[in-house]
């Protein structure tokens, strides 16, 4: 115990979210967010991915506050619901405001729930999601080493609907007055308050006990509690970029959010790795851009997404959860989700890499080709017009145009296996489970049902004959001169029942093969 404390206290400096003794967090939720026109909680709209809620908590966590309170009211269930399955059962504590009756009604609701906590107290809305873990610390640090309120500021283009800071004449905070309280004389005032409070706990329990409700919204405003700290402990103010502590009360401030977010994330990428057109790209806050990396223009990159050093994601790409080795080159337009993408493996353009597909080193998958559930060893490729499905493709092998697995009999799902350096022809279906061994090769426009041996040619088609003068004589039947003039009736009239024989067959109208495969294959069972 003693020595992992030794630890903590060590390291604290770099380890986000080690827990920090003397800090205690209250975060504001419980409100509806009228201003969002929403049947969903304002909370629960989505910042770059996370719910507004998520920010602060993250927040929290990366300071190593303990206990770290909500409080919830409006949709508490759903509210609560996403905070367990964001962080667990025991991250947050929720306290349920029923009524809401204010920021300040909502702070005495969640004292109770701080018990023994002692030390330091920081107060987080959760509609204000972009404050820098810097400007926490500053305001924490502030906290303690005064034993006074801290409060961040700042001085936004238009002050409007914030509550001011009046100061005396000597610069010291006096009170904040809300906008709607405010006279004319106060609403003149620029600086105003972020709404993130740090004071000792003791402060906060004292001072809430005194608040009344006697004003425009007839509310118990917590902002109150800075007039009690100016003539009791003090208040100190710490001020930010208005970008990061503005609120989201209604949907544009949730566009001019998110876009200030994906502002800061790009320009923090920008200090090693290169973005075409940055404000075209997405980086969603989980990300992590490795050095030299280059971007396209109009990338998505969300979730757990990691890029590797020195890869290439093109125009428009989208990966989700995805993980993405060093020297790789995703070309345009490719879609990957929980995927993983080796070092120096090339992919797409166009490709689709659905959850599950792993690709080795050097392996290249190609336009329309689709993976799920699926291994493509070392140096191995897919290039064109395939669907591998839960299968373990060993390394060096190759994939022929339009292969592929029929994973799924309608009830389950099976595996393919096709071992190192085997050969699959094009237009080959694998009816898994099946394995193909080592080096065999699988002929063109093959059905594979049964096992491969290594080393073997698997071939599954009927013998093609050549029935000499048929041109002339179908050309003949139908009055028609010669072969040069009739050619193209004559395709017509030969695809005609071969095409009605594949469709009775249920031919696989989905998957992209060239007319020719259609013929070949009626042929073949009859
Ligand atoms: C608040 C501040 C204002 C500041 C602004 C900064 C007060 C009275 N005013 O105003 O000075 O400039 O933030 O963004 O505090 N909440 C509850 N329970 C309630 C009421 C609110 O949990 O009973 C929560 C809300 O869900 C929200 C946060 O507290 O997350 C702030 O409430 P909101 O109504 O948005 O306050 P503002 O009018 O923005
Ligand atoms: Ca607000």
């Amino acid at each position: 115990m003693t020595r992992q404390r030794a630890k903590t206290k060590a390291t604290r400096p770099k380890a986000a979210g080690a827990k920090q003794p003397g800090l205690a967090c209250v975060i504001l939720a419980a409100g509806q967010g009228t201003r969002m026109r929403s049947a969903r909680a304002k909370v629960l709209h989505e910042v770059l991915g996370r719910p507004l809620v998520a920010y602060p908590v993250e927040l929290a966590q990366s300071l190593g506050a303990s206990p770290i309170v909500a409080v919830l009211g409006h949709q508490k269930e759903v509210v609560e619901a996403t905070l367990v399955q964001r962080f667990g059962p025991d991250a947050v504590s929720v306290v349920e405001q029923k009524e809401r009756r204010g920021t300040g009604h909502a702070v005495q609701t969640a004292l109770p729930a701080l018990r023994g906590a002692r030390g330091i107290m920081l107060v987080l809305s959760g509609d204000v999601p972009l404050v820098q873990r810097k400007s926490l610390s500053a305001l924490v640090g502030a906290a303690r080493r005064y034993s006074c309120l801290a409060m961040l500021t700042t001085v936004p283009p238009d002050p409007t609907g914030y509550g001011r800071v009046v100061r005396d004449e000597r610069g010291h905070v006096l009170r904040i007055v809300e906008h709607k309280d405010a006279t004319a004389e106060e609403r003149a005032l620029t600086e105003i308050n972020a709404g993130v409070y740090a004071a000792p706990i003791e402060f906060f329990r004292e001072a809430v006990k005194g608040l009344g409700a006697r004003n425009a919204q007839n509310e118990y405003y917590l902002t109150d509690v800075v007039a009690h700290a100016a003539q009791t402990v003090g208040v100190s103010t710490i001020e930010a970029d208005f970008r990061d502590v503005s609120g989201v009360n209604d949907r544009a401030q949730l566009a001019e959010a998110e876009a200030m977010l994906r502002a800061r994330i790009n320009a923090d990428c920008l200090a090693h790795a290169t973005l075409h057109d940055p404000s075209s790209i997405t980086i969603e806050p989980g990300v992590v851009v490795g050095v030299d990396a280059e971007i396209g223009r109009g990338v998505v990159l969300r979730g757990r997404t990691r890029i590797g050093h020195g890869a290439k994601i093109a125009e428009g790409c989208i990966l989700v959860d995805t993980e993405v080795g060093a020297g790789a080159e995703v070309r345009p337009y490719t879609v990957a989700t929980e995927a993983t993408i080796g070092i120096h493996t090339k992919v797409g353009p166009f490709a689709h890499l659905r959850p599950g597909a792993v690709l080795a080193e050097e392996a290249h998958v190609g336009n329309f080709v689709e993976l799920k559930k699926t291994r493509l060893g070392r140096g191995s490729k897919a290039n064109h017009l395939t669907y591998l499905g839960d299968a373990i493709v060993g390394d060096g092998v190759n994939i022929g145009a339009g292969t592929i697995t029929c994973n799924y009999n309608g009830y389950e799902k099976s595996e393919t296996v096709i071992e190192d350096g085997a050969f699959i022809g094009s237009d080959s279906q694998l009816v898994a489970p099946v394995t193909v061994g080592a080096k065999a090769v699988v002929a063109a426009g093959t059905t594979v049902i049964k096992n491969v041996p290594a080393g073997a040619l698997a071939i599954a088609r009927a013998a093609q004959t050549a029935v000499a003068g048929y041109a002339d004589s179908v050309a003949r039947r139908y009055g028609k001169g010669t072969t040069a003039k009739a050619t193209g009736p004559a395709a017509t009239a030969t695809a005609r029942p071969t095409a009605a024989a594949a469709a009775s067959s249920g031919g696989s109208s989905a998957t992209p093969r060239g007319g020719r495969a259609t013929r070949r294959r009626p042929t073949v069972s009859g």
